[in-house]
């Protein structure tokens, strides 16, 4: 092999860096095969010099202040694997463009709030802003939108984009387990985030929500534009009603053209049990794409944790060897605009609402007026066992209303007497 070697700097030794590390060193033959050249590490940064990573640091340069790695004129790309959507990872990024530096991340916060200036800063340099590792594990979503899907104008896209959350519903579904323990499991096998509400009260998949649909529309990253709810208030009994119901209760963040604009929304959908979506379990995700030559396309695989993040991390850094060059987002970033924002109110759709109600008769009534009032209309009601005067769930799936509409209606029901709790929406998605 003749070309020169890619030299690597990784920064980040934790999940992520650890695991691109591995596959970097079990793989470099193929690597090399692959890209003509060799993918070589030669320097590393993180926090504990000595903590033990699973990985041998033998012949690796260590960088107490990962910003070493930016101005080291013996690297050619940095990958940044710490985290944090500003700080030390955003200083990073920054310089080692500055410097002339190729930038592979993983990082999804970062990249919400600062991916049209990094993608410009990128061209500015001629060099490659890449981050497949960013949204959805191992699935290389973000290459078949900027390459393989390239030739079709995008008209939406969902999907399971959080894997804590994944495997926490799916836990809770199918062991009957609590919350907050099925949490501190995933905490353990390495898929929250260092702060894990990020992933609970839907934030992460907002992230990656913003830029899937920057990559999809061709505009700039619009974290302000996602509506985000998360899965703190899905309860136990949700999920029980929900297949009683006939649907499963999945983290979805969606992203669609309309007549007003691009809707971005990550909250809890109750999806049909037959829809494939639904039997997309645990740490998988899956992200569905329908473009207008090739109609509906789905992308599955496990969306967290060391081997999928390498994964899509070593990738990129194999399209950086061979010189394979693409716009961050699709389109020049001299170009990336501001897509048009169609505001959650207007949604329309049917949905899910559990309201605790005290048992006693006319409660119901009361309720009914309210929807009446604001034209909405009931497909069923659900009311199991019967507890007279104390607190039992009674369930409702509603017809296709305006959010605007269900938001008025159910402020006006929980202030009913005999209404012991806000009600509870989850919204239900057919994608019909
Ligand atoms: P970890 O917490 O496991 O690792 C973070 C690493 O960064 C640690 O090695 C830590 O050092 C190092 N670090 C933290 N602060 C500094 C600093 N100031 N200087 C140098 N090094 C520092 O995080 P993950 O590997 O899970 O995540 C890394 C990135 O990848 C994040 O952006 C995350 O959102 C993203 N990501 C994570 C996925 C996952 O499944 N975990 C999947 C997809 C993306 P030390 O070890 O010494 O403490
Ligand atoms: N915390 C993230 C998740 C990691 O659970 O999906 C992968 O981006």
């Amino acid at each position: 092999m003749t070309a020169s070697p890619l030299r690597i700097g990784i920064a980040g030794l934790g999940t992520v860096g650890a695991g691109t590390l591995k596959v970097l060193r079990a793989h470099a033959d193929l690597l090399a095969l692959r890209a003509g050249r060799e993918l070589k590490p030669v320097a590393v940064s993180a926090r504990a010099r000595g903590k033990n990573r699973g990985v041998s640091l033998d012949g690796l340069r260590w960088c107490d202040d990962p910003l070493q790695l930016a101005a080291d004129p013996e690297i050619d790309v940095v990958a940044e694997l710490i985290g944090g959507s500003d700080g030390i990872a955003r200083g990073l990024c920054e310089l080692a463009l500055r410097n002339g530096k190729h930038v592979v991340t993983a990082n999804k916060a970062l990249l919400a709030h600062h991916g049209a200036a990094l993608a410009r800063a990128a061209e500015t340099a001629g060099r490659a802003l890449a981050f497949e590792a960013a949204v959805a594990g191992g699935i290389p979503i973000i290459k078949a939108l900027r390459e393989g899907l390239a030739a079709n104008r995008i008209t939406q896209l969902y999907g399971i984009l959080n894997g804590t959350c994944n495997y926490i519903l799916t836990q809770m579904r199918t062991e009957g387990r609590e919350f907050s323990a099925v949490l501190a499991e995933a905490q353990k096998l390495g898929y929250a985030e260092a702060d894990p509400s990020f992933d609970v009260d839907g934030i992460d998949a907002g992230h990656k929500l913003a830029i899937l649909a920057a990559s999809a529309f061709g505009g700039e990253v619009d974290f302000g534009a996602v509506s985000l709810e998360g899965i703190r208030h899905v309860t136990l009994a949700d999920i029980r009603f929900a297949e009683e119901l006939g649907y499963r209760i999945k983290l979805l963040g969606i992203a669609r053209r309309t007549e007003l604009g691009i809707e971005q929304r990550v909250h809890p959908c109750m999806v049909p049990l037959a829809a494939p979506i639904a039997s997309v379990d645990g740490v998988y995700n899956a992200v569905v794409v329908e473009g207008d030559s090739v109609g509906t396309t789905v992308f599955e695989g496990r969306g967290a944790g060391e081997g999928p993040t390498a994964s899509a991390v070593v990738a990129d850094l194999l399209d950086i060897a061979r010189g394979h060059k693409i716009p961050a987002f699709g389109v020049p970033a001299a170009r990336l605009a501001k897509l048009p924002r169609a505001p959650l109110a207007k949604r329309k759709g049917p949905c899910y609402v559990r309201l605790m109600v005290v048992d006693r008769p006319g409660i119901f009534a009361a309720v009914a007026a309210s929807l009446r009032d604001h034209q909405i209309s009931m497909e069923s009601v659900l009311q199991r066992g019967r507890a007279p005067d104390a607190v039992v769930p009674v369930v409702m799936t509603l017809h296709e209303a305006t959010e605007a509409a269900l938001q008025q209606a159910l402020a006006e029901i929980a202030r009913h007497d005999g209404i012991v709790e806000p009600p509870r929406m989850i919204r239900i998605e057919t994608f019909a």
